[in-house]
């Protein structure tokens, strides 16, 4: 948290930006109702339950609890402290932010990694000049040129070159007053094992990979002659995690956004040949396998996903595994077919631009007609044998089609090819379905109950009465729009909330109207700096309960919280009741049976003056 010196600052900050921009370049946002709504960057979910509002300028997820104010979302998407966000914010805002306020936790963690992202910046920068200016680069200007990459790629992408020398880079950086043991941290230098440190990069063509940001953390370098590794790319880093870069992305996602459509390659070059051909919504993973996280990154900037993977048997099991991850993150997948052995960059320097788009990506597949090709691919078939078993196989992906139509289309044409009975393919494939199903039934496990209204806040509070639990809620919810709620609770629940954070949140209100604060809930979930407080008070105050509230219906509410340890000795005792009575109905031993019957009147008792003191209170 911010000194008290800062506030002005903070709140000045606060004023300068919106929160539905900043959220906006992370998370596709749709209107609904008087929330936005999109799919929270927090968690893994396909429907949206992660809320923004604009009026009052905070952030909830109904589904994780994730939630807060502008700086909470930079601080917790960015992985930033306070101090960081800030500067971040106010930077973008054009606030000039006092020297005590920058720079706050200035830690060393922190210096090096702000100087490995300036090393990334000014070897990009260095590489691109030695490619464009300098006779080093002529070279590789030839190869890029061969390539059909234009100057004008070369520009946007920043391609560089990496001269052929063991200390080239690395004097530059020296030059610079880089320290080179955070250069080779950082990955742009190499260390032998007996300590000398080197260029990593020597006489390869270079592109830079930016993080979602734009700030270079990476590079590729690809060999001018194809020796090996064909490309070498910058290892992992306290920058650079490969399993959640993607190529291009910071540079694709507003047309990604505005389409609603990425299309996904395997390689660089492939990104590149497509911007070039003016399909500018191309990315790419860095050569690594694609991953979840991969996926709910680009889910949360397009649903759609057109796959582009090489047109060999590798590129084919990549998709199929890329499929499966796309899917579970709630992307719609299409495959976009190649020829054998050629890339979607070869294929748009053969062809063209305008045949890409008719021949390639307008041809893009649904997932099932790609797993059957796939399958087809896979099952050499030479004998009745092969057939059956790839028959057999077919039917299962037909099966798991929700649509009778297109279960109908895929079995008319396996029935076509392999010149079988429609009729009995349609046999065998409610066969196949009702194994597939009785399958899904043994797999099931219990379903972890995940009510994401609930939003985790009833937690170890399950006995409570849903009533009880509701009129807390809803006090909290008017007390964080008016002092006068608040101030009526305060002195009306002389009982105290029952919900442990319910009650601490009602203290922090008090205490923030005590200091003269305003009436607005979002200026008082940026006061609150417990992060399990800011999460329930975004939660609560997302909620849409009615604008106007009757003292009569606040009196209710009050009275059902102090009722509440009323009740719940109520129950007890009827509990109680109930027991001796039974106990009464199955003794054999006369006397005991009086006694116990006795004990149950008096309990009876009790209860009867418990429910006179409920009507009357
Ligand atoms: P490809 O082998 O398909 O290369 O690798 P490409 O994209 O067609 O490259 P060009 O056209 O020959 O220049 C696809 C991606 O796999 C990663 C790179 O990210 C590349 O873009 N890769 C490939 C490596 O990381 N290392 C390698 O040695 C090869
Ligand atoms: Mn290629």
């Amino acid at each position: 948290m911010a000194s008290p010196t800062s506030t002005e600052v903070v709140n000045q900050v606060r004023a300068a930006v919106d929160i539905v921009d900043i959220v906006g370049e992370y998370v596709q946002l749709r209107k609904s109702g008087r929330a936005l709504v999109g799919l929270c960057p927090f968690h893994s979910e396909k429907t949206p339950s992660f809320n923004v509002n604009a009026d009052r300028q905070f952030f909830h997820c109904f589904g994780c609890g994730a939630g807060g104010d502008v700086f909470s979302f930079v601080m917790q998407i960015e992985q930033l402290t306070f101090p960081e966000t800030l500067t971040k914010l106010a930077d973008r805002a054009g606030i000039a932010l006092p020297s005590f306020s920058r720079d706050e936790e200035d830690t060393p963690e922190r210096r090096g990694k702000k100087l490995m992202y300036e090393g990334h910046n000014f070897v990009a920068k260095l590489y691109h000049h030695v490619l464009t200016n300098t006779p080093y680069g002529a070279q590789a200007m030839q190869y890029l040129e061969k390539r059909g990459i234009t100057r004008q790629s070369i520009d946007e992408f920043q391609i560089g070159f990496a001269p052929d020398s063991w200390d080239f880079t690395k004097s530059f950086l020296e030059k610079r007053g880089y320290p080179l043991q955070l250069m080779v941290e950082a990955g742009i230098l190499a260390q032998s094992e007996n300590g000398r440190i080197y260029d990593r990069f020597r006489g390869r063509v270079i592109f830079p990979i930016h993080d979602s940001q734009g700030d270079v953390i990476g590079f590729g370098g690809r060999s001018l002659d194809g020796s090996n590794p064909k490309y070498l790319n910058s290892p992992e880093s306290p920058l650079f995690n490969k399993s959640r870069t993607i190529f291009n992305l910071h540079r694709a996602r507003q047309v990604i956004r505005k389409r609603n459509q990425a299309i996904l390659f395997e390689g660089y070059a492939d990104v590149i040949a497509a911007w070039q051909a003016g399909f500018h919504q191309g990315i790419a993973t860095l050569g690594t396998a694609f991953t979840e996280m991969h996926a709910q990154i680009i889910r949360r900037n397009a649903e759609q996903v057109v796959l582009c993977y090489d047109g060999d048997f590798a590129g084919q099991e990549a998709t199929a595994k890329a499929i499966e991850i796309l899917q579970k993150a709630g992307c719609t997948v299409r495959i976009a077919p190649l020829p054998q052995g050629i890339d979607p960059d070869d294929y748009i320097r053969q062809h063209g631009a305008e045949k890409f788009s008719q021949q390639v990506l307008l041809q893009a597949m649904p997932i099932t007609a790609f797993r059957l090709q796939h399958l087809r691919g896979k099952i050499a078939i030479r004998d009745e044998q092969d057939t059956a078993r790839y028959v057999d196989e077919a039917l299962k992906v037909i099966s798991t089609l929700p649509n009778a139509i297109e279960r109908d289309m895929y079995l008319r044409e396996l029935a076509d090819e392999f010149d079988l009975s429609l009729d009995a393919l349609k046999i065998e494939q409610r066969k196949v379905y009702k194994q597939q199903k009785s399958q899904e039934q043994r797999d099931k496990v219990t379903p972890v109950r995940n009510n994401s209204i609930n939003n985790g806040m009833f937690a170890g509070t399950k006995q409570l009465a849903p009533a009880h639990l509701n009129a807390e809620r809803m006090l909290l919810y008017y007390m964080m729009r008016s002092r006068d709620v608040a101030e009526r609770v305060q002195i009306g629940c002389n009982a105290s909330f029952i919900v442990d954070d319910h009650e601490v949140l009602a203290a922090h209100l008090y205490a923030y109207y005590a200091e003269g604060n305003p009436e607005d809930a979002g200026t008082f979930i940026h006061y609150l700096e417990d992060e399990k407080c800011k999460q329930l008070a975004s939660g609560l105050a997302m909620m849409e309960y009615k604008e106007d509230v009757s003292d009569k219906e606040i009196e209710d509410y009050i009275r059902q919280v102090n009722n509440y340890p009323t009740r719940m000795e109520l129950e007890r005792l009827r509990e109680d009741q109930r027991n001796l009575n039974l106990q009464a109905q199955h003794t054999d031993d006369e006397s005991e049976r009086m006694q116990l019957l006795i004990a149950a009147a008096q309990v009876g008792m009790k209860i009867h003056e418990l429910e006179n003191a409920l009507k009357e209170g």
